[in-house]
């Protein structure tokens, strides 16, 4: 198959069965809208074809638009048109969808007369994560054939339904258990001489009592949504569907679909879409490395953390020994283990059967004997180096050969922890983010003497494990929590300058994030700061302060703010503003108002400094691998891309401006612009032009 001519067609059965193989994933390129024209007109000029079948190759039906394609220069025909036209062929038209149809490839199916699915499918409207909206008809045709409200929540939270549930939907005719080409064909032929079921012509779904439901339903989503404007034009395009007719909503939805695709918005949705992607790509890996099989798993250490390390395993049917250092310790993290899985039955999101099975993979152990037989040993144990040396020395001695040990650490060197060890190229970090049986985001610490297939396994566990890893090199830190470490410390100055805990938070409420940074402290606990600092000699008046006060965070009730028992709204506290007072008196600080803007500035731009640095060290491989980590392990909000994505659309030379002012104000000369930064800005380049090869250049002090 030529990149050319990726739709074929056939003649079978007296049907033209149109085949579509545009590896890897089947996208709606120019080649593709081209050929399934042709396909329709073909079907059309041919008198002996009595029905046209759409089926695709590969394993997905069509993933949608070619995101690649978006922002250039558009190439004819257009996908409206092309739907346009096999919609409107007198003879039957059947979508055979084999594996996901999503976005332009959901309406591509929406636009035939009817639609079979294989068990497997996937079928929904993403666009919304790409910050644009169904493009190609989606907001038309969907609402008058499944109903508005079902609709609106479809394209309005962008999450694929399975076969089933399209079928219960009515988005798909029937769901084939056998051969779904031969399905498809039956359901083609049992159609011909019926009049043709066109979605744009359909009303039956569109009524007063439909009406009203749907707006319900859309006030709910945009209450869910909130300022969320591909939401609000999904909402605007499905409400045209009851007083519209068809022709006028498709213009409404292309009008809405242009303005959001040149938006910065969707420009940084679509940067996270192809980073994510290319995030799992790990530089410098010997052709043919392959992961090592892991069958069994060990997690060294039952607390918090360890116990959501031990339910990811157990979530992905992976069994998982627990080890604890006592019997006691034991039990209660698999306690805590069972409250969350209870939790989850509690609100319907896990059946009790499901529970029990996961719960059932995961078994208890006093003493690292019981890793013996762990193909991936994962060690969460207390954050302090001689603990984990002692713990890798171990490992050493009882882990069976080949077993890939790792460590959960968040900061210490991996190095050095392997070196505990008689086989370093076993060990690495894998480090989870809390609650890691939630957080998305695994990085993965590549030590400098890791092996290639041990790192490939550790890759690849993460993806089993439904996480996004991002290898990433050794440093204090590593990348995420090395880039925090920048807006931690301007929260304890900007609190001393004039900041109230709220300031600081709302500011960043109002940059995207939906927890601020001493909310997100007070849940996580300020000791785990401060336990860090009391071991690296490092101080932060206020959080210090506070800990001493013994205000730890939500765990005692009281930590940046004032919780009431049972509740986790964080209120302002007389106290904390009294402290913070009298530790910037004692220091001759004179406390001002700081506008939102500056706030956002100050917490923002430092890390974008330390991001800089770390490319220049070669810790990230890419700028977009720190978008990444910033998306899933802080949730980064989306629509500015992430922290090197946003640089871009702030401005670099005005960072550069800004981070020399604050240098100056502060006298803290660690915030001066690096390096790289100060050239791209010059330049007049931006992170997003570096590639991974520059960045690999600039590591190697080129
Ligand atoms: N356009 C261009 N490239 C795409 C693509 C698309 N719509 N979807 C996937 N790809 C590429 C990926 O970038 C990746 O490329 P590399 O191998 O070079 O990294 C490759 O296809 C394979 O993708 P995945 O790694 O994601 O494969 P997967 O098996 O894990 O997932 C998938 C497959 C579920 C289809 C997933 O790729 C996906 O969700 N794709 C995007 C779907 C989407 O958002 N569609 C809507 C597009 S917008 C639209 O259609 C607007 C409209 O109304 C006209």
């Amino acid at each position: 198959m030529t990149a050319a001519n990726p739709v074929t067609t056939a003649r079978e059965d007296g049907i033209l069965v149109a085949r579509i193989a545009n590896p890897p994933v089947n996208a709606l390129s120019a080649a593709v809208r081209a050929g399934l024209l042709a396909a329709a007109r073909e079907a059309a000029a041919d008198a002996s074809v009595k029905a046209l079948v759409l089926a695709a190759e590969g394993r997905t039906f069509i993933a949608g638009a070619d995101i690649t394609e978006f922002g250039k220069p558009p190439v004819p025909p257009s996908l409206p048109e092309v739907i346009d036209a096999l919609e409107a062929l007198d003879k039957p038209v059947v979508a055979a969808i084999n594996g996901a149809a999503l976005g332009g490839g959901l309406e591509v199916a929406l636009g035939c007369h009817a639609r079979i699915a294989a068990p497997g499918a996937k079928l929904g409207l993403p666009e919304v994560k790409l910050g644009i909206l169904p493009g190609a008809g989606g907001t038309q045709r969907l609402p008058r054939l499944i109903g508005a409200a079902a609709a609106a929540r479809l394209a309005s939270e962008g999450e694929p339904v399975d076969a089933a549930k399209a079928a219960q939907l009515g988005i798909v005719d029937a769901v084939a258990e056998g051969d779904l080409l031969a399905a498809a064909k039956a359901k083609a032929l049992a159609l011909v001489g019926t009049a043709p079921r066109r979605a744009s012509a359909l009303t039956d779904k569109l009524t007063p009592a439909t009406r009203e439901e749907f707006e319900q339903a859309a006030a709910a989503i945009a209450k869910k949504a909130g300022d969320n404007p591909s939401v609000a034009a999904i909402l605007d395009c499905v409400r045209l569907t009851f007083d519209t007719p068809f022709a006028q909503g498709m213009a409404a939805e292309r009008e809405a679909f242009k303005r959001l695709v040149a938006d910065d918005r969707s420009k940084a949705m679509r940067h996270l879409f192809f980073a994510e992607r290319e995030s799992s790509r790990i530089p410098g890996q010997p052709k043919g490395t392959t992961a090592r099989p892991v069958a069994k798993a060990a997690v060294i250490g039952a607390g918090t953390m360890g116990g959501g390390i031990a339910m990811c395993f157990a979530n992905a049917g992976i069994p998982v020994t627990v080890i604890e250092t006592s019997e006691e310790g034991l039990q209660r993290g698999l306690e805590r283990v069972g409250q969350t899985y209870d939790i989850s039955v509690k609100r319907g999101s896990l059946k009790p059967e499901e529970r029990e099975r996961r719960m059932g993979r995961i078994t208890g152990k006093v003493g690292l004997e019981a890793a013996a037989d762990a193909d991936i040993v994962i060690e969460a144990a207390f954050e302090e180096m001689g603990v984990k040396k002692d713990i890798f020395g171990t490992l050493d001695r009882v882990a069976k050969p080949g077993a890939v040990l790792a460590t959960n650490t968040s900061y210490l060197n991996v190095d050095e922890i392997a070196a505990a060890t008689s086989r370093p190229g076993d060990v690495l970090g894998m480090h989870f983010f809390s609650p890691a049986n939630v957080m998305k985001l695994l990085e993965v610490v590549r030590a400098e003497k890791t092996s290639p297939d041990a790192l490939a396994t550790a890759v690849e566990i993460g993806r089993k494990l439904a996480k996004v890893p991002v290898t990433v090199g050794v440093c204090f830190g590593f990348v995420g929590n090395r880039m925090l470490s920048k807006r931690t410390a301007e929260v304890e100055r900007l609190l001393l300058e004039g900041a109230s805990p709220s300031d600081i938070d709302a500011a960043l409420a109002a940059f995207g994030f939906r927890m601020g940074a001493c909310a997100m402290g007070d849940l996580a606990g300020l000791d785990i700061g401060w336990r860090i600092r009391k071991a690296t000699g490092k101080k932060a008046p206020v959080a210090d302060a506070l800990c001493e006060a013994g205000r730890l965070g939500q765990k005692t009730g009281a930590g940046y703010y004032r919780y009431e028992k049972g509740d986790r709204t964080p209120h302002p506290d007389p106290a904390v503003t009294a402290i913070i007072e009298k530790l910037a008196a004692e220091r001759g600080i004179t406390r001002r108002a700081i506008p939102q803007q500056e706030l956002i500035e100050r917490l923002v731009f430092p890390m974008i400094n330390e991001g800089a640095r770390i490319l220049e060290e070669g810790v990230a491989y890419r700028p977009g691998d720190i978008d990444v980590i910033w998306l899933y392990g802080y949730n980064w909000p989306a629509q500015n891309g992430g922290p090197m994505f946003y640089a871009g659309l702030a401005g670099l030379p005005h960072i550069v401006e800004r981070l020399d002012r604050f240098a100056e104000q502060t006298g803290d000369e660690s915030l001066r612009p690096a390096a790289l930064l100060r050239r791209l800005a010059a330049e007049g380049r931006s992170f997003a032009d570096l590639k991974e090869s520059d960045v690999a250049a600039l590591s190697a002090g080129a």
